[in-house]
């Protein structure tokens, strides 16, 4: 039984493997309708359990939409709804949805309340996001890169911005896939070390810098996020907001970057804060592509979680 946990979890041989399948499944379903079963269809007859402990648009949806594509069927769990929300232990509610459901995919806080899901339950465990890291994004935002501008191995991505789940999980690609990374913050906002360290150790470079200028310096790609992550306190927005304010993506930085270059965002954004409206809508951005990937690389989590 295969869980799919983090990007730094999963082998880069499986990691390759679902990034081709998303890419194939995507082009063979060129002009069907979107409520259309796919010629094969890895879930039929099972049942997907979808528990969210924060909100969702693309997450919600896209899992939603390419289970049923896929021949299967979903529920759709609030956190605050089921008995998890009211002291019953992770392990408890993994064991009982087990006997249920065949898949179940999770949005939660903390990230020991995934690794408990999957300790416990005894069919595949999807992180729809956890206040660590966010793989199902990158997934789809690597699909996207290479797309549009062909393998992503060997190129430079800068992060600019806030060093949240979403950074951390493309600091675990930067590793798995081996694209060099550079992350320009606030230093209380760093990504953790150990991830750094880690993608380090297989032969990326990872850089940390504080001047965003000179960060995006031959950039191939050029991604931000929210200042103000669904985990953190609003009363962090006003602080953030100083803090980040150098690390607003703008077209003057885009312009330093390398032709070519792609602006991502897994979105929701606060345009005019992290990102200037005229990047958002760009001929650089590639943000919506990112969202409709979701949809395809996650069906390939699926299929090669089922295999
Ligand atoms: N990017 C992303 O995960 O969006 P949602 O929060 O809408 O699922
Ligand atoms: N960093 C954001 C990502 C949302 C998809 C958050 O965790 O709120």
């Amino acid at each position: 039984m295969k869980h799919f946990l983090d990007i730094n979890k999963t082998s880069a041989d499986d990691l390759h493997t679902i990034i081709a399948s998303a890419k194939a499944t995507k082009a063979a379903r060129t002009g069907m309708p979107k409520a259309a079963l796919d010629a094969e269809l890895p879930l039929k007859d099972k049942m997907v359990a979808l528990i969210f402990e924060k909100p969702s648009t693309r997450t919600r949806v896209s899992f939603d939409v390419g289970v049923r594509q896929m021949g299967g069927q979903t529920m759709v769990l609030s956190g605050s709804d089921m008995q998890l929300g009211h002291g019953e232990t992770i392990a408890d509610t993994a064991r009982v949805l087990s006997r249920y459901v065949d898949m179940i995919m999770i949005r939660t806080f903390e990230e020991q309340t995934l690794l408990e899901m999957a300790e416990y339950a005894t069919v595949p465990v999807i992180n729809g996001l956890t206040n660590r890291t966010h793989p199902c994004q990158i997934m789809a935002d690597i699909q996207t890169f290479e797309e549009h501008n062909g393998p992503i191995k060997g190129k430079k991505v800068v992060w600019l911005g806030d060093g949240n789940n979403v950074c951390a999980s493309f600091i675990h690609a930067a590793g798995q896939f081996g694209f060099d990374m550079t992350f320009a913050g606030p230093k209380p906002l760093d990504p953790e070390m150990e991830f750094i360290e880690e993608a380090r150790a297989k032969g990326s470079k990872i850089e940390i810098s504080r001047d965003a200028d000179a960060a995006v310096e031959g950039a191939d790609l050029i991604v931000t996020d929210t200042w103000v992550s669904m985990h953190d306190p609003a009363s962090a927005r006003e602080r953030r907001h100083n803090q980040l304010r150098p690390y607003r993506v703008n077209r003057a930085l885009m312009a330093k970057a390398n032709e070519g270059a792609l602006f991502m965002h897994c979105l929701p954004a606060h345009r005019g804060d992290e990102v200037t409206n005229n990047v958002m809508d760009g001929p650089q951005s590639v943000i919506f592509d990112e969202a409709e990937n979701r949809l395809h690389a996650q069906k390939a989590v699926m299929r090669w979680c089922v295999e």
